[in-house]
């Protein structure tokens, strides 16, 4: 649905240049929500922005909905062409500090890229109280925005990104100014709109519960670029992946030298299988549980476990052999548990 090929994007001013994007591959399927993290400056923003050219990249293209809109900047021109703009229509925006015009009520919020469109009002209208209605905001319609708390504007300013009925929507840390409850509301909205309307979302947050809690894939920038990607299934499934280590820390250092730490992730039904005493009971060993985490991932249970074993690697082979034979993940952290992790393959 979104496809970026070699993007980059690089700010030029008199003293200096900075390249917020160093060749970025992203590929964004249909129907998915895809969340986009990364420390602040990683150029986050500049991606979602070239996604919808809001920013010209420098190189590069971006395709969306099999449509490559790369191609259709051309010139120099103030004012985008027509056809830019009609498949701008098709891509909503939302942003972090909503963006909406405090003189107008919230319906003529909504209907302002109806306007831009040139829709008659009485179509305005219908579609503006149907998006409404459908942000749960029906009773809000002749508020002003300064009378809405933050998660309704930011109801708002979804109704107003839906008005041209898009197949992407766009977020660019839409719930940072929000409170967790709140937050958690919206996302929520997001992931209904998502699966109702089919909706692709590409959303950009510095939050990994926001990626927990609805993002079926993710990518994590560093420096203009995308280090890590997949389904977040799959990055859980990949030993070393940093993305997993973040959405499911796993603390607890050895309790004593010459042990082997294990961390394990599972997946599934596996979640519930009690790998742990089993384990003891084959082998007869000490298994010391150091720490766990539980969470539910895109409807999923998942699970890591930081557990230590008796021994050295070496006489440890058959129990994490066991271990990889049930498809669970298995990773063996360096002492200390830090982040110099040894891929076990
Ligand atoms: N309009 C701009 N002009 C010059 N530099 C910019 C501009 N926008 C962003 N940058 C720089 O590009 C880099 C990436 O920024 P940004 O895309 O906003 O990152 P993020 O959203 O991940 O915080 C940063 O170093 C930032 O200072
Ligand atoms: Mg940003």
């Amino acid at each position: 649905m979104i496809t970026t090929t070699d993007l980059t994007k690089v700010y030029r001013s008199r003293d200096r240049e900075v390249t917020a994007l160093d060749g970025v591959n992203l590929h964004v399927e249909q129907g998915e929500v895809y969340g986009v993290i990364g420390r602040s400056g990683a150029g986050k923003s500049s991606l979602i922005r070239c996604v919808n050219l809001l920013e010209r990249p420098t190189s590069g293209t971006v395709s969306v909905a099999g449509q490559d809109l790369t191609a259709l900047v051309t010139g120099t021109g103030a004012r985008p062409p027509a056809a830019l703009r009609r498949a701008r229509a098709g891509i909503g925006m939302i942003f972090q500090h909503f963006n909406l015009l405090s003189s107008r009520d919230v319906q003529k919020n909504v209907e302002l890229p109806l306007e831009i469109l040139g829709h008659s009002g009485r179509e305005r209208e219908r579609k503006a109280l149907e998006l409404l209605d459908l942000v749960g905001l029906a009773d809000k319609a002749r508020a002003h925005p300064a009378q809405l708390s933050g998660g309704q504007k930011q109801r708002v300013g979804i109704a107003r990104a839906l008005a041209g009925d898009p197949k992407v929507l766009l977020s660019d840390e839409a719930t940072s100014a929000l409170d967790p409850e709140t937050t958690r509301s919206v996302l929520q909205l997001l992931r209904d709109l998502n699966r109702q309307l089919g909706l692709t979302v590409l959303l950009i947050t510095h939050e990994m519960d926001v990626v927990k809690t609805v993002c079926d894939s993710a990518a994590l920038m560093r420096e203009g670029r995308v280090v890590e990607s997949g389904t977040v299934q799959r990055l859980l499934a990949t030993p070393g992946s940093e993305l997993a280590a973040e959405l499911f820390p796993v603390g607890g250092t050895p309790t004593e030298a010459g042990t082997t730490v294990v961390d394990i992730t599972f997946h599934g039904e596996a979640a519930g299988r009690p790998v742990v005493s089993h384990l003891a009971r084959a082998y007869d060993i000490d298994v010391s549980i150091l720490g766990a985490a539980m969470d539910t991932v895109g409807d999923r249970q998942i699970g890591r476990m930081r557990i230590e074993l008796p021994g050295g690697r070496e006489e440890n082979a058959l129990p994490l052999a066991h271990l990889r034979e049930q498809g669970l993940t298995v990773e063996l952290p360096g002492r200390g548990g830090d982040l110099t992790k040894e891929a076990a393959k």
